[in-house]
């Protein structure tokens, strides 16, 4: 081991507070991506990382304007002949409803035991601040190892829908050896983890129209199509007893496991106590022939996150509603394509709609899926890295959750990514009282020290 390695790290030690207190400052900011009243929010946001990155000495700092929320760039590129890592980061966040359920306000970091809790705390800024800290480290006592380049989004929450397009306009700007993604979490304080495989997501708002107005339930009831009915019915028809999805070849595309596979997820420990104990749901359901850790990690589903009709204020009114909706998303795994199912829902809505009621689709987002590699000089160097400061072996997962970036980076820059992340499967993100452990953050920080040495 390097002495400057030694100082870097040692740097981080002496340095704790500060770092959480640079932790605190961004998570203050509430950068909700989907709300348009936080646009301020989101290019303060913006500022402060640059602001830091510039600070730390690297160049062609710079915010891109998109069409909706800046990306944030800069670069470091004076490590002759060794690798070049993009790092990618997303700086926004999901939005922090339903407020009443926080213990302590979502935009006003809480520290109790050993966790922060705040929206952001660790999807995923607590992980991009993990990534500036140890770049300070390392900078304040030794010149990088390695080249680098950021590229930090303010729209992954919605699905990236500007970033493709900026990666096609700046291929040369981000030109790299593969990237650095720390937006993937891992399994455990004690099991530090790297994700070969992430799932796509197509997100759909689902209107039905029915009655020209609201009507009484008793006088017309019985004799008209009630679209908040209807809708019920199209939705339980998308999926059958076993879990099925039923959309027209939904499945064509789905690449099965191969039992090689199967037996290494399997040997995780993500087996049935571990959902039931993380989600606090009284028994697991899924498709018929497969387990949860294949559920999640390489099976495509169809979720309704959020429905809306009729009268749902106190008491009881009775009434038909006019117009009933539902918000749709489905996880799609290699090789499906959010168009491609969309073509499916809609082919499906046409051949199963009613007289009497019409249906509108909005295209929210739609996100593809994607495999990595598990090896690569990126992927060695943060295994080693978690060795370093867990002295374990990291374990290889696939993960549920969706990156945009990841397969699009595939297509357009052509590297690949190396996923991984410091979160744990219990910090709630996108529920309130998100937090992130601390003990786990630090450790993260050490490990990415380790990685950008281990890589030089
Ligand atoms: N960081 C998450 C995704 C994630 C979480 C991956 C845990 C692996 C482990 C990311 O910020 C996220 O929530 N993405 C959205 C993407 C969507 C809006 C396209 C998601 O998965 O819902
Ligand atoms: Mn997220």
């Amino acid at each position: 081991m390097t002495d400057n390695r030694e100082k870097a790290l040692q740097y981080a030690k002496e340095n704790k507070e500060k770092f959480l207190n640079e932790l605190k400052e961004i998570v203050r900011i509430p950068s909700i991506s989907t709300e348009s009243e936080n646009k301020a929010d989101m290019i303060r946001t913006a500022e402060w990382l640059t602001e830091k990155l510039t600070a730390l000495g690297m160049e062609h700092v710079k915010i891109f304007p998109t069409e909706r929320h800046p990306i944030v760039y800069a670069d470091w590129l004076h490590a002759a002949d060794a690798p070049t890592v993009l790092i990618y980061g997303h700086y926004d966040v999901q939005p922090a409803d339903p407020l009443e359920l926080w213990e302590t306000p979502p935009f006003q970091p809480s520290q109790r035991g050993d966790s922060l809790h705040a929206r952001g705390a660790s999807d995923m800024k607590g992980q991009v601040v993990a990534t500036l800290k140890a770049i300070e480290s390392i900078v304040k006592s030794d010149a990088l190892p390695v080249n680098v380049k950021f590229m930090i989004e303010g729209e992954e929450e919605i699905g990236s829908p500007n970033l493709l397009g900026f990666m096609q306009s700046h291929k040369e700007l981000l030109a790299a050896d593969f990237c650095l993604n720390p937006d993937a979490g891992m399994l455990g304080k004690e099991l530090p983890s790297i994700t070969y495989a992430l799932r796509g997501n197509a997100y759909f708002e689902i209107w039905l129209y029915g009655p020209d107005h609201d009507l009484h339930s008793g006088l017309f009831g019985g004799a008209i199509r009630n679209p908040a009915n209807t809708m019920m019915d199209l939705i339980s028809g998308m999926k059958d007893a076993d879990g099925h999805i039923t959309l027209p070849g939904f499945y064509d595309k789905v690449r099965a496991l191969d039992d090689e596979e199967r037996a290494q997820l399997a040997r995780l420990p993500m087996k049935d106590d571990f959902f039931l104990s993380q989600t606090g749901s009284s028994a697991l359901w899924g498709e018929k022939g497969y387990t949860p850790v294949e559920h999640v990690g390489a099976r495509p589903t169809l979720d309704v996150n959020g429905m809306l009709a009729g009268f749902t204020g106190e008491g009881a009114k009775t009434v038909l509603p006019a117009k009933s909706m539902a918000k749709i998303s489905m996880r799609l795994v290699p090789d499906q394509t959010p168009g491609e199912v969309y073509e499916q829902l809609v082919q499906y809505m046409e051949e199963n709609m009613p007289a009497g009621v019409r249906y509108e689709i909005n295209v929210e987002y739609g996100a593809n899926p994607s495999i990595s590699e598990r090896d690569g000089i990126g992927v060695r160097a943060m295994a080693e890295a978690m060795r370093q400061v867990w002295d374990v072996e990291p374990l290889f997962k696939r993960e549920g959750g969706s990156i945009p970036v990841v397969g699009e980076m595939q297509k357009v820059l052509g590297i690949d990514s190396v996923l991984t992340g410091f979160g744990l499967p219990d910090d709630r993100i996108h529920s309130p009282n998100e937090k992130q452990d601390l003990p786990t953050w630090y450790r993260g920080i050490d490990a990415l020290i380790h990685f950008f040495y281990n890589l030089g």
